[in-house]
């Protein structure tokens, strides 16, 4: 099964490893972060997570990681995209979020387990998954830890598998909406991990602004090598 998380001991070991000096503790209000989405939205989450899960290219089938899956909205999403047949998986460095997503899935009805591990250590084998996600998290991850992510999720996908994040991008004056331009969102540009998601064996490189929020997507191919077999793509 490719939702089947390492031992317990090896995502306590994850979680404890991982939260060194520099990594990141998440967002710790769950409440507050979905209120803001809906306002940033303008009450149009929902239409924005599918779009999302268009540029992924969900489908029935696939087996698929949420990295930073935060109160669980998109991995719920994805799910109901993925059936029959598929399964999603959500880890997230916040317990407060986790304990959110968790409620969600249970008042939803879907199967999903949410994991407490960080970006930068996943406590998954290697390629147990088709598609990876990474939406909004990359731009709160230390900029010394971000090729870590980017090595993790490129372990855990499948050849042939794909990778899609989400994130703030360009210059600020290119940023039309005002949440694009504060704080880290204002410091963060996606497109700066295009040489190292090559270096992590991620081809097929491709991106462009989303009609939300002044975001951007990447998109990228796990490389296929002959030593690994084929997966079905996503
Ligand atoms: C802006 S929220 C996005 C949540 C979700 N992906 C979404 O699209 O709504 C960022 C999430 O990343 C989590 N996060 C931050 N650093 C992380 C890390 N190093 N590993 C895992 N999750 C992390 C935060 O706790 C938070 O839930």
């Amino acid at each position: 099964m490719g939702d089947q998380p390492l031992g317990n001991a090896d995502i306590t070991e994850a979680s404890g490893k991982a939260a060194g000096a520099e990594a990141s503790r998440g967002i710790g209000f769950p409440r507050i972060y979905d209120l803001l989405m809906w306002i940033l939205t303008r009450g149009r989450e929902q239409q924005y997570r599918e779009e999302l899960l268009d540029l992924a290219g969900v489908a029935p089938g696939h087996c698929v990681l949420d990295i930073g899956c935060g109160t669980g909205t998109q991995a719920i999403a994805t799910y109901r995209r993925a059936q029959p047949g598929g399964s999603v998986v959500g880890i997230d460095v916040s317990e407060n979020m986790l304990t959110t997503a968790r409620r969600k899935v249970h008042r939803a009805g879907v199967d999903i387990a949410f994991h407490h591990a960080d970006a930068a250590r996943l406590p998954f084998d290697d390629g147990r998954f088709n598609l990876v996600t990474i939406t909004t998290v990359m731009h709160m991850i230390p900029p010394s830890r971000r090729r870590l992510c980017l090595s993790e999720a490129s372990r855990v996908l499948r050849c042939g598998g794909r990778l899609l994040l989400i994130d703030y991008a360009g210059n600020l004056e290119t940023r039309s909406h005002w949440s694009a331009k504060h704080g880290r969102h204002g410091r963060f540009d996606l497109y700066s991990l295009s040489e190292p998601l090559s270096d992590e064996g991620l081809d097929e490189l491709d991106g462009g602004p989303l009609r939300w929020l002044s975001l951007h997507f990447l998109r990228a191919t796990k490389r296929r090598t002959f030593a690994e077999p084929l997966s079905d793509s996503p």
